[in-house]
């Protein structure tokens, strides 16, 4: 049913003053909770206070006061459906779900299907439940712009055109806008580059690929060498910390500006390898040097072994290889030979105006990685 603007706007109107006169609580519903991006969400929105929040996985996470977890496959109709149809108090859903395609994390954009379906199956068994609910915060990234195919528009702006299809997030993209039309609710696009954080079991992070490559390297004598292309070492790069990302999701959910818009959203600044990579040496006490292009998929089929042996040895968190890191996502990373910049103006200019210093950033994420013995 479409509805006028001015109806929408009266709804909007009541539901905002029943939510702060009542209970007084939101419900987030993060669906791909247990991810490097969806993790840190539920982190910040239990921090915040005042959410209650439903995490969505295949994998059953651990519940707490104000965080319950349900377990579900999202390629599963019948039963998103059945599992999502108690979600009748949802205000916000966070969408950072994912599921990559095998090979090189640079073809994970063309992984259209499982992608596009996960979002069509869990936002319309949300829509058709709650009444209440006011936005859809997705998480789409950088690739929108090609940053994975090769040298591109820098420094990117939201407005850019897309490349040449195909990428999920274009599908994405395509139904939520389509099916919000005439809802009661609106949508926010966050596109995040390369983020920086740790989740066991969906590794699809910078930063454990830095650790684990360091350690294993250390505990085999070698100095700690770039693994990239030579041309990725001088290109000037950008990430996104996790928790910054959540931040900038809170805001996005919550800030009137943000309805139907889209967003850059990375630590906003830029730096190249050449100048972060000593700094890694220093944190892991070991000597650097020159860089030395390898595949580290290649390179490190055969360490599963090395790495369980280092696990007993140094008392690490009993992780596998598998679960640690992901081997692609580096040789993704490290093999961008051209500038990747994103232009955070307009979040800024929107009022998420939070920056974090990336060197400072992964120096503190590194220590934290070491002390928490996921690496030794
Ligand atoms: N990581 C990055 O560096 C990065 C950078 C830019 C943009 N992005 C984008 O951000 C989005 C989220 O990525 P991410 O890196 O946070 O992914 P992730 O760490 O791999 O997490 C994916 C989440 O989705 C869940 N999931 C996967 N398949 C599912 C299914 N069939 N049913 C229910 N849940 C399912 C996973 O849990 P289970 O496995 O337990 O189901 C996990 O909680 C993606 O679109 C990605 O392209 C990521």
């Amino acid at each position: 049913m479409i509805r006028p603007l001015w109806v929408i706007k009266l709804i909007r109107g009541a539901r905002m003053q029943s939510e702060g006169s009542s209970s007084g609580k939101k419900t987030a519903v993060v669906i791909g909770a247990l991810g490097v991006i969806g993790r840190y969400i539920v982190e910040r929105l239990e921090a915040e206070g005042g959410w209650q929040v439903v995490g969505l996985s295949r994998r059953q996470g651990q519940d707490r006061p104000g965080v319950r977890y349900l377990s579900v496959d999202l390629l599963d109709v019948d039963a998103t459906n059945a599992a999502l149809a108690q979600l009748t108090d949802t205000s916000h859903v966070f969408y950072a779900a994912f599921q990559a395609s095998a090979g090189a994390a640079s073809g994970y954009a063309s992984n259209v299907a499982a992608n596009r379906d996960m979002l069509i199956n869990s936002v319309s068994a949300i829509d058709r439940v709650a009444g209440g609910l006011q936005r859809v915060v997705l998480v789409t990234g950088t690739k929108y712009y090609g940053t994975h195919l090769g040298p591109y528009r820098t420094p990117s702006r939201e407005s850019d055109p897309r490349h040449l299809p195909p990428n999920y997030y274009f599908d994405q993209i395509d139904w939520l806008t389509a099916f919000q039309q005439g809802k009661g609710w609106d949508w926010t696009e966050l596109r995040p580059q390369t983020l920086c954080g740790f989740a066991p079991g969906t590794p699809m992070s910078i930063v454990p690929v830095i650790a684990v490559y360091a350690a294993i390297c250390k505990e085999l004598g070698l100095p700690l060498r770039f693994p990239g292309k030579l041309g990725a070492w001088r290109s000037i790069y950008q990430v996104t910390d996790s928790a910054h990302f959540a931040d900038a999701a809170l805001w996005a959910a919550t800030e009137p500006r943000c309805a139907n818009q889209a967003y850059n959203i990375t630590n906003g600044d830029y730096f190249r390898w050449c100048n972060v990579w000593p700094r890694f040496a220093e944190v892991f006490e070991m000597p650097w040097a020159e860089p030395q292009t390898i595949s580290l998929t290649a390179q490190m089929a055969d360490k599963a072994p090395l790495w369980e042996s280092m696990v007993k040895k140094y008392g690490l968190q009993p992780y596998s290889f598998e679960q640690v890191v992901a081997w692609p996502f580096g040789d993704y990373v490290f093999g961008s030979d051209w500038d990747v910049m994103s232009n955070v103006t307009k979040s800024r200019q929107h009022g998420f105006e939070a920056v974090v210093d990336t060197e400072e950033m992964f120096v503190r994420l590194l220590e934290q990685f070491r002390a928490q013995r996921i690496v030794p």
